[in-house]
């Protein structure tokens, strides 16, 4: 156990962990310069794509030290946007250090605060690393006196690295075995296991993988789920490398994987404990959570008839994904469908694109909206995930939504324009600290639906990217939220209605309005479409008629070339979707909602 160090690489997003873990992998041999793709480790194509980390990646080096000594490294790379700040939460509980990586160009942003304090909260020995220094806009002196100011440490702690061009690797390998401390754990204590991670694979079902802190896990043993209370034979287990590398067992202090035949991503969760089902641990480790989802959007195929290859679909994303969650939903504009939760607009954004790629499935999304909590005039409280769960205002007591805090760091030249923002978005600033004279953190208490659409895309672009920016749930508090509906010639669109806060509706309903006007073609009758709060019109657009009959060019006579042109009206209809008299193209509904 002595020669084991596990080990972390957290940074804010795209300050580099993905290429500087890359560099750790070849210096080690891990994996061969021929074999070398960029970003081993973001091993979706998605991944690569995007060049963002949507799953923790753990990966097993051997590193033979200056003085002959081997060691093993167990390091795991983990995702930097906060929708998948779970994963990293549970990445760093399985480690004893963590390499904080700052972007030379870019000093210390929100996530590298974030995520230092989750690293600092687990007791971990942080090795901070100075990253990019290659680039000609690296302002070496001034981003270490922000780390010296955020943790305490001295200019000489603090390790100058690219991941580009390899300079520090040999300086992180040595601290790694000085700095981080071996595990300790008494391998003969019942076994205690944390699951920091799952993947499924389509052979072999989900493998979890897991840091053992005490006992040891062996091959052919039954080992029980603490949270899921479930008890599996362990068929195979082993240590990760480029493949998975099967072990007759593994002991107190190490990282591996397991597989036992669980088909199904939601029976395995992130943060729950394995032990021995015969001589159980007494306590679990501490620190699970259920992962909640946080947006809900109906999902509907383009195509009514693709309802069941739609289920296919997002069952096969969900056995790898547990966080998606969705269930079946009607709507009188677009047929079947689901309404489905996800962690953020990012994983929403990143199922709709799966969907797409993986399954060649195109779907309508409605509104997105967070999940709020309703009491009735009885005194029943209740979920309200879409705008059909709202009740008539007559019978509602109170409603209350998600709050946040939000921290923002940013140069103070854009203090003001941020504050606005965030009054904007129904704010309050609870605190400013200036980090060093260029640098000021911002904490305010928000309304998570106020942040998850486009909030951080206004943020970037108000500051000119010089502020980054990272939230936390806090609190459900009382609001004014009300149903927003639109209406075409006096008949509702239920694919069209959102939950918006009583301030917003206006503006958004007159959005709505206007961008229908653009979308829907002009047809034989004239087209009101209006936005409505209960019997209140907030907004009204109109359409006028088209008078022209489309068969008079045809003069009459020519039966055929009427037919042609009927048929192809006929074509056309079937990618129209009926609302009472008026007829939308299908294109509309993914338009419209795209303002959102
Ligand atoms: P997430 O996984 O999304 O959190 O990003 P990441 O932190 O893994 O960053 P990634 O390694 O994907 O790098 C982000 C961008 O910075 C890419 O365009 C890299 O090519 C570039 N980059 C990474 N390291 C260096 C470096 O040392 N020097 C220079 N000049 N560019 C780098």
């Amino acid at each position: 156990m002595k020669n084991i160090r596990n080990f972390c690489v957290i940074a804010h997003i795209d300050h580099g962990k993905s290429t500087l873990s890359d560099r750790l992998l070849e210096f080690t041999k891990t994996i061969d310069k021929r074999n070398m793709v960029a970003q081993t480790l973001d091993n979706m194509d998605l991944e690569r794509e995007r060049g963002i980390t949507i799953k923790s990646h753990a990966i097993q080096m051997r590193y033979v030290h200056t003085d002959g000594e081997v060691y093993v490294f167990n390091m795991i790379d983990t995702p930097g946007h906060v929708d998948f700040s779970y994963e990293v939460s549970r990445s760093i509980a399985a480690c004893e250090g963590a390499l904080l990586l700052v972007d030379a160009s870019q000093g210390i942003q929100a996530q590298t605060i974030s995520n230092l304090y989750l690293a600092i909260e687990h007791d971990l020995e942080i090795i901070p690393v100075l990253n990019k220094i290659d680039m000609e806009s690296a302002m070496i002196d001034e981003v270490s006196d922000q780390i010296i100011d955020l943790i305490g440490c001295t200019k000489e702690d603090i390790l100058l690295a690219s991941g580009k061009t390899g300079i520090g690797i040999q300086e992180i390998m040595t601290a790694v075995v000085n700095r981080v401390p071996a595990p300790k754990g008494d391998p003969e204590a019942p076994l205690q296991a944390l699951i920091f991670d799952s993947v499924f694979n389509s052979f072999r079902g989900v493998i979890a993988y897991f840091r053992i802190l005490n006992g040891r896990m062996r091959k052919g043993e039954k080992v029980r789920f603490f949270h899921t209370s479930k008890e599996y034979e362990v068929d195979e287990l082993g240590i990760l490398q480029m493949n998975l590398i099967p072990q007759p067992y593994l002991e107190a202090g190490n990282v591996g994987y397991i597989i036992t035949g669980i088909k199904e991503s939601r029976e395995i969760k992130v943060g729950d404990t394995i032990t021995n089902a015969i001589n159980p641990c007494t306590e679990a480790i501490h620190g699970f959570e259920d992962v909640k989802p946080m947006v809900f959007a109906g999902l509907f195929p383009i195509d009514n008839d693709d309802f069941e290859d739609l289920r296919d679909s997002l069952e096969k994303l969900q056995l790898n994904d547990a966080s998606l969650v969705f269930e079946p939903e009607t709507s009188v504009a677009l047929g079947f469908g689901f309404r489905c939760g996800f962690l953020g607009m990012l994983h929403l954004e990143i199922i709709q694109e799966r969907l797409s790629r993986e399954f060649n499935m195109e779907v309508i999304t409605t509104v997105p909206n967070v999940s709020y909590f309703a009491t009735n005039t009885k005194g029943e409280a209740f979920p309200v995930r879409t705008p059909a769960d709202l009740p008539d205002p007559n019978y509602l007591q109170e409603v209350q939504e998600p709050y946040i805090r939000a921290q923002i760091i940013t140069k103070p030249e854009y203090i003001g324009t941020i504050m606005t923002l965030c009054m904007e978005k129904r704010g309050i600033l609870t605190r400013q600290t200036y980090l060093t004279t260029y640098r000021v953190e911002l904490t305010f208490e928000l309304p998570l639906a106020e942040i998850v659409f486009d909030f951080y895309d206004r943020l970037k672009s108000i500051s000119r990217g010089y502020a980054s920016f990272d939230y936390s749930m806090i609190d459900y508090r009382a609001s004014d939220l009300v149903k927003l509906e639109i209406k075409l010639n006096g008949e509702n669109v239920d694919a069209l209605s959102a939950l918006v806060h009583r301030s917003k509706a206006e503006s958004f309903g007159r959005k709505i309005c206007t961008r229908l006007k653009e979308l829907l073609p002009r047809q034989q009758f004239l087209i009101a479409i209006q936005a409505a709060v209960g019997a209140k019109i907030i907004a009204r657009e109109t359409i006028s008629a088209l008078r022209k009959d489309v068969t008079a060019k045809c003069y009459g006579g020519d039966i055929s070339r009427k037919r042609k042109l009927l048929e192809k009206q006929k074509e056309g209809k079937k990618k129209m979707r009926q609302i009472g008299s008026v007829e939308v193209p299908q294109k509309a509904f993914l338009d419209v909602l795209k303002l959102t």
